[in-house]
């Protein structure tokens, strides 16, 4: 094939080389920092096809910076909000994202995130690394049970369902907000709540949600004073759904006991006060980061874009 493809940043070298495979030119943008928006817009000009990442913000000027020629925007993750997805549709380009592939890997972080913060594992490393570790204490660093506590699951779609099943293990009541009933976590004996009842009763309240207008701080200050002041909130979905200030002011003065957060409202940035909290634990959105789901992202992301290209549909339209 004879196609003109950007790819907006590197990605896994076994995903390139399928693409590159059918390509007369392919570039790939820059990692990091340097990927700034002059050099997104450069890049996108005249594509055929695009594979960009959550990182570019493809908005209606982004979509008409890649010409008359693009045919697919493929993007390497499931979430789309950095996509504008009414401007690619009235220019008739195909969207495809990577969903599924994640899953696993997303779950499992969610679930570091719990066992971190209830357990305080990242101030214990800080502090048994720090020299001033004096032996075993009754009283030292205690934490918080997760056994036969309660799991709020807001959003029960596949990364929330997997979290949820991996709880089993923890003997954990589960409890879930979503828009339909999801058989399998029904068949753990979860309860279907409202976001009200979730909040109220969970010890632990993960968000699973993607990022809408309907779901933009979806978790406020009045949201945050219906938890438990013993509980905790993870967020591996998206930073925005959480009002970031309320989240700081309700962790600052022990509306709810901890959180383990992924994500952020202006990410990469994630404010002082935020940062400075002992009750919280946080990692660069690393929630898909293992080696073998990012090589499945990428080679899911560029099948499709190749499907698009050569007159198939695509295996994830969004
Ligand atoms: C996604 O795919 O939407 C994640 O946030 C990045 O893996």
């Amino acid at each position: 094939m004879d196609h003109n493809v950007y790819v907006t940043g590197p990605i896994p070298e076994l995903a390139l080389a399928d693409l590159s495979r059918h390509c007369s030119q392919l570039d790939i943008g820059p990692a990091g920092s340097t990927a700034t928006r002059d050099v997104l817009l450069a890049g996108l000009a005249g594509r055929d096809a695009v594979l960009c990442s959550i990182r570019d913000r493809m908005d209606a000027q982004a979509i008409q910076a890649v010409g008359p020629s693009c045919q697919v925007l493929a993007s390497f993750g499931v979430g789309v909000d950095h996509i504008d997805l009414e401007a690619a549709r009235s220019r008739g380009i195909v969207v495809t994202n990577t969903p599924g592939v994640l899953t696993d890997a997303t779950a499992d972080l969610t679930w570091a995130l719990i066992l971190a913060t209830a357990r305080q594992i990242t101030q214990g490393d800080r502090f048994a690394r720090s020299g001033r570790w004096e032996g075993w204490e009754p009283l030292q660093m205690l934490g918080l049970d997760i056994t036969n506590k309660t799991l709020g699951i807001v959003g029960a779609g596949r990364i929330g369902t997997a979290v949820g099943l991996r709880s089993v293990g923890f003997r954990m009541k589960i409890c879930y907000v979503g828009h339909r009933a999801s058989a399998e976590l029904d068949a753990v004996g979860a309860d279907r709540v409202d976001l009200r009842q979730c909040l109220a009763e969970a010890d632990f309240v993960t968000l699973h949600m993607p990022l809408t207008d309907d779901t933009r701080h979806l978790v406020g200050e009045v949201e945050l004073g219906q938890m438990k002041a013993s509980a905790i909130l993870i967020n591996t979905a998206r930073g925005p759904v959480v009002d970031e200030k309320a989240l700081i002011v309700a962790l600052s003065e022990g509306q709810i006991a901890g959180a383990g957060l992924d994500v952020y409202e202006r990410e990469p940035a994630i404010p002082e006060e935020l940062a400075k909290l002992e009750n919280v634990v946080c990692l660069p959105h690393l929630g898909s980061a293992t080696i073998e789901t990012r090589l499945k992202m990428g080679q899911i992301a560029v099948a499709n874009l190749l499907a698009v290209l050569s007159g198939k549909a695509p295996i994830n339209p969004v």
